[in-house]
């Protein structure tokens, strides 16, 4: 099997990311992690890409026009794959229009329920039964693509967002590589 060369956007702890990283050491898992793009040069999650040798690059997002670098290098580094994780801006259209259907992303919440920021303070106050993870494609409209997997939990009247964030990322390490995995079964 050949691997797709794959990019990971992250902005901070990149649990995500390692999790990936792992999972991509086995000959069978379909990406390779050819390049770690972050918008924090002190996100912890680098120490990840220096840990394991695999290519990283800050981008200052204030720069007018910062897509083309970054554009650069994802063509640099063969990159067919994107996946967001934990990556706090919207990428823009410049990218997205380069990679139509080739980005995904994972969010803390139960899409369509609680797009956007804060989703555990939200989903607290809204007293949801339900609380979970999904991976979905990235088209232009926030947190809107269509969904790849989605895994539930049922909230504890005792969870706080402490605990929600605990239970859901759980729930991210399984889903975010079995995404992965259903995208590329029958390529
Ligand atoms: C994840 O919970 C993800 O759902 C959200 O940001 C968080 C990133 O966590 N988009 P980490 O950096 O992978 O630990």
């Amino acid at each position: 099997m050949v691997k797709k060369n794959t990019c990971i956007f992250i902005s901070g702890k990149g649990s995500n990311l390692k999790n990936l990283i792992a999972r991509s050491r086995d000959n069978s898992f379909p990406i390779k992690i050819s390049l770690v793009v972050s918008n924090n040069k002190d996100a912890y999650g680098l120490n990840y890409a220096k840990k394991f040798k695999i290519p990283y690059l800050f981008i200052n997002t204030k720069i007018k026009n910062y897509e083309n670098k970054v554009l650069i290098y994802l063509k640099k580094y063969k990159i067919s794959f994107i996946c967001l994780a934990g990556f706090m801006k919207i990428i823009s259209n410049t990218l997205i229009n380069s990679y139509q259907k080739k980005i995904i992303n994972i969010h803390p919440s139960l899409l369509p329920k609680f797009k956007g920021l804060n989703t555990y303070s939200r989903m607290l106050k809204n007293k949801e039964k339900k609380a979970g993870c999904t991976v979905h494609y990235v088209n232009k409209k926030l947190d809107s693509g269509n969904l790849i997997v989605q895994k539930e939990f049922i909230v504890n009247r005792k969870d706080d967002e402490k605990i929600l964030k605990i239970k859901t990322q759980k729930l991210e390490y399984l889903a975010f590589p079995e995404a992965i995995i259903k995208i590329f079964r029958n390529t």
